[in-house]
């Protein structure tokens, strides 16, 4: 299933203030495809996101799905930089939210839970709340609740930026296990360059105010080791290439201020 974003542009207007955030936003993410927007702070990735998952409309343009093998809308799993858990619900629970609604009977949404709970390395810790974890972890179950209604999309809002270092390159790794076992067609979003070169099959840089596409770059590297001193060059000179495009924009953003 093939996901086509046509022409967006979208405007926002807070009383007499009126913010063109996008325009002439175009591009696919293709069959089991891992596409990553990168781009500095306010430069509309999370508005491109949050549209391609229906909880904001374009104001023109058309975001459209092909190839879907049923009829129906297709359904999307989102995780959000804020993994937004029900501290009162174990991680089992937490991993359950939504499946009654897909219509998966009591038995069926246990088998499905613990499937997952094991996918992200969280069996032992399925009767947990979300206080006892650690910020990977709990983002961790975050991942597992997307992906066990069994989306058709995967999309993700910079997942890891409130982790540390360390953490967050496990959890980029640990990401890429994950998404190997369902390979859906999936959107992130980040503003670290090194995070978009190690998981993207295409990065797309957007430059800021209004938000625009500056190029669309193929990270022609294996899926899987991009961070192995063999590819070192390779992968700095994308990381280069794709800084270069933003540095002027980034040093704006800072001196503005956006978060
Ligand atoms: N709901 C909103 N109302 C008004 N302006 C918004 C709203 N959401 C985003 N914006 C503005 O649109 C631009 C893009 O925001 P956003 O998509 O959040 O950027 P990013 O995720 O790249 O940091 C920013 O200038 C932001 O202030
Ligand atoms: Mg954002």
């Amino acid at each position: 299933m093939k996901v086509i974003i046509e022409n967006i542009h979208k405007r926002f207007c807070v009383g007499i203030q009126e913010t063109i955030a996008l325009e002439d936003i175009n591009f696919t993410i293709d069959e089991k495809e891992f596409v990553v927007l990168v781009g500095p702070s306010g430069c509309g990735k999370s508005t491109i996101l949050n549209m391609v998952g229906g909880l904001l409309s374009p104001t023109s343009g058309k975001i459209y799905v092909e190839g879907l093998r049923v009829d129906r809308d297709p359904s999307i799993g989102i995780v959000f930089q804020e993994v937004g858990l029900f501290p009162w619900q174990t991680v089992h629970e937490n991993i359950a939210f939504g499946l009654e609604t897909i219509g998966l009977s009591k038995r069926e949404q246990v088998e499905r839970v613990q499937y997952y709970t094991e996918l992200v390395g969280l069996t032992n810790f399925s009767h947990s709340f979300p206080h006892q974890l650690s910020g990977g972890m709990r983002q961790r179950v975050g991942i597992a609740r997307a992906l066990a209604i069994q989306p058709d999309i995967l999309l993700m809002d910079e997942p890891f930026s409130a982790l540390d270092a360390q953490s967050r390159t496990l959890m980029q790794e640990e990401l890429l296990r994950i998404w190997d076992q369902n390979q859906l067609s999936t959107l992130y979003v980040t503003h670290n360059i090194q995070e978009a070169v190690y998981l993207a099959d295409r990065v797309i840089v957007l430059s800021r105010r209004p938000g625009r596409i500056s190029s669309i770059i193929k990270i022609d590297l294996p899926k899987f080791g991009r961070d192995d001193s063999k590819y070192i060059t390779q992968f700095n000179n994308y990381a280069e290439e794709i800084w270069q495009m933003i540095r002027k924009d980034a040093q704006e953003a800072l001196q503005e201020g956006d978060q």
